[in-house]
């Protein structure tokens, strides 16, 4: 590969990387030949997989804590970190649980922060580093029910660019990726039913449900030294969703 976009040899934390979309990015960056450290809250069987661990549970700052400081001990060096742990939960906002805020905030923008500022630390101190965050569509943009989702991920923008400006100078950049509809366990139940595809289908540009490797393109380059002027964007990758709409109307071609 091209050295602009290489990742070979590069330490790369993917936190909240058992399955889905930080899997899919874990094993990608593996196949460039990076050395990965995917973490995770219970331990994951990864043998033959070529894939490090480190147990972390991202709503306990002592775990984040402590694996942080174990990659960088072991590696010397953290290159990237993708924060991808998340959850949701979906209730109408005049009866949103409590209990359920409080979760979602603590792994999504908690979790997400200390984990950035850990590496933040390593990486300013190294004089160079890669955080890519994982927003989403809802941090431009709502749909009913994800009221708390969308202020998660709201903030994950606002983290981004905040980080981004802070540790500019210090040669760390930070951006977001913000996925649109990708099928992963998180979201099985709703695209097995017929009209929630047919829906996003038909509001989609693409015209099409994502998939967790349609992400990983844009997390190579954001890892790579081709992205070195490029920080605090969030960049959608949605098939469009955020750029509008198809509409009928047949156009003269
Ligand atoms: P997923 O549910 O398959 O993956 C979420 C990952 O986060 C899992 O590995 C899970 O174990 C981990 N996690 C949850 N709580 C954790 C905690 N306390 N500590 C450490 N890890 C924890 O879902 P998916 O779809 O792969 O989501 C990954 C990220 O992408 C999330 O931040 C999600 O909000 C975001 N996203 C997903 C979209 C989709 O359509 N699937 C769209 C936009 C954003």
């Amino acid at each position: 590969m091209n050295e602009l976009f290489s990742v070979q040899g590069k330490i790369v934390l993917v936190s909240g990387g058992s399955r889905g979309i930080g899997r899919a990015i874990a094993e990608a960056f593996h196949l460039e030949g990076a050395r990965v450290v995917v973490s995770a809250r219970n331990e994951l069987s990864l043998k033959g997989t070529g894939l490090d661990y480190q147990v972390c549970d991202v709503a306990d700052s002592g775990q984040i804590a402590a694996c942080v400081d174990a990659v960088a001990r072991k590696y010397g060096r953290i290159n990237a970190l993708f924060n991808v742990a998340g959850i949701n939960f979906r209730f109408a906002a005049e009866i949103f649980p409590e209990s359920r805020l409080d979760e979602i905030l603590a792994v999504n923008v908690r979790g997400n922060y200390l984990m950035a500022s850990r590496c933040g630390k390593v990486m300013v101190k190294q004089g160079r580093g890669k955080i890519v965050n994982i927003a989403s569509l809802h941090t431009h943009e709502s749909l009913p029910g994800v009221s708390v989702y969308g202020t998660s991920k709201g903030a994950i923008g606002s983290m981004t660019r905040a980080l981004a400006v802070e540790w500019a100078a210090h040669n760390v950049q930070v951006n977001a990726i913000a996925p649109g509809f990708i099928r992963t366990d998180l979201n099985a139940a709703l695209w097995e039913r017929p009209e929630m595809r047919a829906w996003v289908e038909q509001r989609t540009p693409a015209r099409r449900l994502g998939a967790p490797h349609d992400l990983v393109g844009t997390a190579i380059f954001l890892a790579s030294a081709a992205s070195d002027f490029l920080t605090g964007q969030v960049i959608y990758v949605d098939g469009g969703f955020t750029a509008g709409s198809p509409w009928p109307l047949e156009i003269p071609r």
